[in-house]
């Protein structure tokens, strides 16, 4: 697989955070030839970073579809129709056959074939929701797809799990698992911050403080993952019986942080929601 990876010809429309996250992560393991990647935006704005990476950087997001079999929808949502449209040059002229990987939020499966049938023939359409983690190969990613074949799942799957945990979801839970792993890191970084500040209150020097705030969520989320034990069993057994730990535990909840963290993930889901009940349409 990893031969033939360096091999596929793989085209970003839009080169801007996602595309660098996953375009450049899959690059700096040496998944990814750069020769073979090609990236399109409306400016020149990202093409000294592509450049450097060794991909194409161009304008023309036909190129892209020329060059490329598998190619990710890096756009906003509010871009796709204006990108699409600059793909074919004449109206009557269809690609072939292709993959398409959408990373647009919000935007099913069923708009994202009415939308690519008019550009390409038969398209292969993978819906996924990265996170932007996938930067320094941690990320999750959650796909779901139309008319994919087994082996564009398996190198769907081969390449997110390069860059994190990828898996394959029904289509209805995408806005909440994505408003759990795709904002989940908006929220831990408040986490983190929050929590050098008060490494901070105490005397710790401010470098220390947000280091150690966040290795500490790095090693918890490792314990959860690696030893395969309940949460509420890994926090009781750093809690000993009039302790400080429980002392800190005993403040949080006073703060209700279980019940804000809920908060976050139902807000971000509603929001999830009407804005795809928007773009469907
Ligand atoms: N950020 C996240 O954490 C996250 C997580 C999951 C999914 N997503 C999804 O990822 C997608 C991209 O988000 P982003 O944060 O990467 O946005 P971004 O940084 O703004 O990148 C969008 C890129 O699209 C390019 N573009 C705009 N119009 C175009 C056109 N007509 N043809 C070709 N390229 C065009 C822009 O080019 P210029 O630079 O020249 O303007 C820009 O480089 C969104 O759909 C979002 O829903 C994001």
């Amino acid at each position: 697989m990893e031969q033939y990876l360096k091999s596929i010809k793989v085209g970003f429309i839009g080169g801007g955070n996602m595309a660098s996250a996953i375009g450049a992560g899959l690059i700096h393991k040496g998944i990814l030839n750069p020769d073979n990647v090609w990236v399109s935006g409306r400016t020149d704005r990202t093409h000294s970073f592509w450049r450097e990476l060794g991909a194409h950087p161009t304008l023309k997001n036909n190129e892209v579809a020329n060059n490329c079999n598998i190619i990710f929808l890096t756009v906003k949502p509010h871009m796709l129709d204006d990108a699409l449209n600059t793909i074919v040059e004449k109206k009557a002229e269809k690609f072939e056959n292709k993959l398409f990987i959408s990373v647009l939020v919000g935007v099913s499966l069923e708009i994202l074939h009415t939308k690519l049938s008019a550009v390409v023939t038969s398209p292969r359409i993978i819906r996924s929701m990265p996170n932007t983690p996938m930067m320094v190969g941690e990320g999750i990613t959650v796909y779901c797809n139309k008319n994919a074949e087994p082996k564009d799942l398996e190198l769907v799957d081969t390449l997110f799990s390069y860059i994190g945990i990828s898996q394959s979801v029904p289509e209805n839970t995408i806005n909440a698992i994505g408003s759990l792993s795709g904002c989940g890191p908006a929220f831990a970084y408040l986490i983190i911050e929050s929590l050098a500040d008060g490494g901070v209150r105490m005397g710790v020097p401010r470098p220390i403080a947000t280091k150690f705030a966040a290795q500490v969520l790095v090693g918890a989320g490792k314990m959860v993952l690696e030893t395969g034990r309940h949460p509420g069993q890994l926090k009781d057994e750093v809690c000993s019986p009039g302790g400080n730990s429980i002392a800190g535990v005993h403040a949080m909840e006073k703060g209700g942080v279980r019940g804000s963290m809920m908060n976050a993930v139902e807000a971000a889901a509603n929001k999830a929601n009407e804005l795809a009940s928007q773009l469907n349409k």
